[in-house]
Order: C-alpha cells, then structure tokens, then sequence
C-alpha cells in the first residue's frame, strides 16, 4: 500500500496506520460529507468555494463543525506536495457512535480525514464516450454526501460500456453526470442545467460560467432535454478531477462532427489561463 501521509483526527499518520472505527458512521451508513479540492503547483484551486460548498454540506445534514478557512488550511497544506497536479480528498463522517442505529447518536465527535494525492489527467486533445442514463438518485443531490451508492452504479455501468461517464437524465432532461456537470452547445450557445436540488453545484460549473461571461460567450442556464442533448453540437463534462472534458459519442452517435468542438478549446484555454491567473 502506497504508504504517504494521511490526516486523520488532529494526526498526520501513514496511510497504513489510519485507522476508523468499524462503528463510524461514514462507514456503516456513509453518514457523511466531503470534498475533492484540486491543487495545482502545490495552491488549492477555488478553496474558498469548496469551503462554502463544505459547510452548506455540513449544515444540510446537521453535522455540527465549524472551522474556519484558516484552520482547515492549517490541516491540508501539510499534505500538499510541492509542483504535482493533485487533489486534497477531505472527508468528514458525523462520527463513532456506542451502537448502530439510524437517528443520530448523543455527542458524537465528528471524524476527519484528508488525503492528497495526483490527479491522473484526460489527455486533453482526446474526446470521451458517454451514455445516458436513468438518474435514479435521491432528491438531495446538491449535498455532496458521501453515500454515492447510486453515482457508483451509473459510472460502473457506463465504465462496461467502455464510457468515460453517465450522463443522467431525470423526467427527460439532463441534470448531470455520475460525477460531474455537464454543458451542452445548442444552436451556438453554451447551456447547462440551472441550480436545482437535482445537481451538485459544481465548482468547476461556476468557474466555466464565470469564464464564459467574462469572454462574451452566449450561455444560458436551462433545463436540457434528452432531445437537445442528442442534437447538441458539442457536450462536456466538468469537474475537479477532470477539468473540461469534451464528450465526442453519446450513445454510439457522434457528437456534433465527432470531434472536439470550438467552444471546448476555447474554454479549455479560458481555463488554463485563469488557473494561471488566481494561483
Ligand atoms: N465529483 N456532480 C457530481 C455528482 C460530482 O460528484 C461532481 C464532482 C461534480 C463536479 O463538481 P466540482 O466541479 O466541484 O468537482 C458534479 C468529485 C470530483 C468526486 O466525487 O470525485
């Protein structure tokens, strides 16, 4: 076992030595919340979204801790290593309980863990497969809780059909992917699907709108259906792990002209340049 640096509880330890509780909640019910923080050049990229995302996690499920920004770089910067393009995972579970049970137990401290490690990059000039799927997840999808039975079967079953990611589809419109945003061009504008319980407010989302703002291009934030997304001129994904990842098949028919299209290049550089500028 890769044997790096872990933190667990107010310790730094090795990864072989950190050790929870079999009563912890995170692991009998994934009673929990957390967080995938990028890092480029050894600087947390957007911290201060991914906090406030945090503690809107936090309170959605009633798990009572409050540090400040300053305390919880205190606990990861420790873990970053210097120049690597890699991510902080940061967990917090509400805690070991005496005794199993479903309603939340009396006093319970909650656990803390984070971990660094690299980010294994999409090369960017290659597109990815994508299907849809039936988006059978729960109503809070706006948390980011770590119970992520249902996003681990769509991104399995995508995963066996040779795709990069699920795209979900709930009602006949598009919400997101198993774990990630997605963006659609449709007659030369850049749509996503607009703030609801039914996604996870992705940070990467808001810095790709922010981007398309700032460089005049048209976007509007509107439901997808399954329709517009099968006849959309380009499709991406986004998130922390995998920045802007152009979807080229969906479904076995080629997206657009089946090859990486205008728009993503050109956000892809907006990108790389504001990582360039805010870091
Ligand atoms: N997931 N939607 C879902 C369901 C996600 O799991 C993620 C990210 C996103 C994108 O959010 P962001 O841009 O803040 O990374 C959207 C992370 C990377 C994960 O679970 O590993």
């Amino acid at each position: 076992m890769e044997n790096k640096k872990v933190y667990l509880n107010g310790e730094y330890l090795p990864l072989s030595e950190a050790k929870v509780s079999v009563l912890d909640r995170g692991f009998l019910f994934g009673d929990g919340v957390y967080e995938v923080i990028p890092a480029y050049f050894g600087r947390l990229f957007c911290f201060d979204a991914h906090l406030e995302r945090l503690n809107k996690s936090l309170q959605a499920v009633r798990i009572d801790l409050k540090l400040s920004a300053e305390q919880w770089l205190d606990i990861l910067q420790p873990l970053l290593i210097q120049g690597d393009v890699q991510y902080i995972y940061l967990q917090i579970s509400r805690g070991v309980a005496s005794k199993r049970d479903h309603a939340f137990p009396e006093n319970c401290t909650p656990t803390i863990f984070a971990m660094c490690s690299p980010i294994t990059a999409f090369p960017k000039d290659v597109g990815v497969k994508a299907i849809t799927l039936d988006d059978m997840r729960w109503e809070l999808c706006n948390i980011k809780a770590t119970t992520l039975l249902a996003n681990i079967l769509l991104r399995q079953q995508a995963v066996e059909k040779q795709c990069a990611e699920a795209i979900l589809i709930k009602n006949g419109y598009a919400t997101e992917g198993a774990a990630s945003n997605v963006f659609a061009v449709i007659n030369d504008v850049l749509v996503t699907p607009p703030k609801t319980d039914d996604i996870l407010l992705g940070i990467t989302r808001d810095v790709v709108i922010r981007l398309a703002k700032e460089n005049n291009m048209q976007l509007k934030e509107e439901p997808i259906s399954l329709g517009a997304l099968q006849d959309a001129t380009e499709i991406w994904m986004t998130s922390s792990m995998r920045e802007i990842l152009p979807v080229i098949n969906l479904d076995n028919k080629p997206v657009g002209t089946g090859q990486i299209g205008e728009f993503c290049l050109s956000m892809q550089a907006y990108f790389q340049d504001y990582k360039r500028a805010v870091l």
